[in-house]
């Protein structure tokens, strides 16, 4: 394992203000977005999408690292080129999501465990012959009755941790990303215990598997209250009760943390990220690795047909612009056209 490497790579991608593009919805969520707008959802369309997010010009500036599906890493613009190669001649670091989606947990009814460690180590080094730099896996933990348990909180740190254990052997740099659902109608404190509880059990199960720190990206949550929770927060509360979180549960050797959107709007996902840079100055880069709140503005104005392809990519540019600002801590709601 050349650690030099790993830092580097980890470190590059939370410099410079820039943030990760997340564009690895599996097959059957990409098509699920489609249908929602009458997309056709076929191989061809999945790729004209994805081509247009790559190519928008400028967007190395605003982006440090896109996050690729199996289908799309293997992908060719229409002229030939490997996707790959025009991700990389934009000055961005590619990466790949690994897991293989999620099951139903035995013997915990309602929860799930993330797969995909059968095969992995073959299928990462595939991976960074072809060019990928950093790797992703998601887990999922959701709030509700009784849930999540410690039984299904451990079982998927073990996995995460195996996981990225792997990749660092592989020379990847693991982005670990276990989401805590922001469906129920649960509180923010309750979001924060739960967030704090996952993400202190994932950092001793990456201890105990020897996996070095300084060369993982942490992708966590927010910590929002549920979707149908009577009690509203404001983004101060939810930019103070994420820090706080954080603070407890994440190591400062850890040297980014890129936050999921968890299908919260755009403009509300970079006002949360804007708060929490403005009032603290954490030991971790606070940064963006959002798909929907960055992309689906794009795919909305897109709508599979090739006429509208500029004006998506203008979206993308934007949405990456105010995300890059709100590293800085300075985002305005004027910026996407509201007044404050
Ligand atoms: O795994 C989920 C993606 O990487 C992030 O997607 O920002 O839409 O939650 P999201």
């Amino acid at each position: 394992m050349n650690e030099q490497k790993l830092v580097d790579t980890a470190r590059m991608l939370v410099a410079n203000d820039k943030g990760l593009l997340a564009m690895d919805e599996s097959i059957p969520t990409c098509n699920k977005r489609f249908a929602k707008l009458g997309i056709p959802q076929t191989e061809e369309y999945r790729h004209a999408y994805r081509e247009l997010l790559i190519t928008t010009p400028g967007l190395g500036e605003f982006i440090s690292g896109a996050i690729l599906y199996d289908e799309t890493i293997r992908q060719q613009k229409k002229d030939g080129t490997p996707f790959l190669q025009v991700i990389t001649e934009a000055g961005i670091i590619p990466g790949i999501k690994v897991d293989m989606g999620t099951q139903a947990l035995a013997g915990h009814p309602g929860e799930t465990i993330t797969e995909g460690l059968d095969g992995l180590r073959d299928r990462l080094q595939e991976y960074a012959q072809m060019g990928a730099r950093f790797a992703k896996w998601r887990a999922v933990l959701t709030i509700g009755t009784d849930i999540p348990s410690q039984g299904c909180i451990e079982a998927n740190a073990q996995n995460l941790a195996c996981y990225a254990a792997l990749c660092q052997e592989a020379g990847l740099v693991p982005m670990v990303e276990p989401e805590v659902m922001m469906e129920g109608d649960n509180s923010l404190e309750e979001s924060g215990e739960v967030t704090a509880e996952v993400l202190q059990t994932v950092f001793q199960q990456l201890y105990t598997q020897r996996v070095m720190l300084e060369g993982i990206i942490l992708k966590p949550n927010m910590v929002l209250p549920g979707l149908t929770c009577s009690q509203p927060a404001s983004v101060e509360q939810v930019a103070d009760a994420t820090v706080q979180c954080l603070l407890r549960s994440v190591p400062a050797a850890v040297p980014g943390i890129a936050f999921l959107s968890g299908g919260q709007s755009g403009e509300v996902a970079s006002a949360h990220l804007n708060v929490m840079n403005l009032r603290f100055r954490s030991p971790w880069a606070l940064t963006f690795s959002f798909g929907r709140a960055l992309h689906q503005p794009a795919l909305d104005l897109w709508h599979g047909k090739e006429s509208n392809t500029l004006a998506a990519q203008q979206a993308l540019l934007h949405r990456s612009k105010c995300n890059v600002a709100a590293r800085q801590g300075e985002y305005k709601t004027e910026m996407d056209g509201r007044t404050a």
